[in-house]
C-alpha cells in the first residue's frame, strides 16, 4: 500500500496488461493503464480528487469507475481491488 500513497497513482504490469492503480480517500481503484484515446500512460497523469488527467492530451477519467468525464460511451476497463493487510490485489483478466 505504501507504493501508492493517498492522492496518487502508479502504473503496474500484470501479465500482458498495464494497470493504473490509484488511492483516493483511503480506497484503491484500478483500471486499464493505457488511455483509450491514443495509448497514453493514464497512471502518470495528474490526479485531482477522483479524476485523473491523461498526460498526453488531457482526457479525464473518474478513477472510481473508469468512465471518461465528458463522454459516457468511453470507459477504461475497471478492475476489482481487494486489500488484505498491507497488500493490494487487483483482479485483472488476461
Ligand atoms: S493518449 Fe490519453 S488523452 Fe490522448
Amino acid at each position: 500500500m505504501n507504493d501508492v500513497p493517498e492522492g496518487t497513482g502508479k502504473e503496474f504490469v500484470a501479465g500482458s496488461r498495464i494497470v493504473a492503480l490509484f488511492q483516493v480517500d483511503g480506497r484503491f481503484h484500478a483500471m486499464d493503464g493505457i488511455c483509450a484515446h491514443a495509448g497514453g500512460p493514464v497512471a502518470k497523469g495528474q490526479l485531482t480528487g477522483c479524476v485523473v488527467t491523461c498526460p498526453w492530451h488531457g482526457w479525464q477519467y473518474d478513477v472510481t469507475t473508469g468512465k471518461h468525464c465528458l463522454n459516457d460511451r468511453i470507459r477504461q476497463e475497471h478492475f476489482p481491488v481487494t486489500v488484505e493487510g498491507e497488500n493490494v490485489f487487483v483482479d485483472v483478466p488476461e
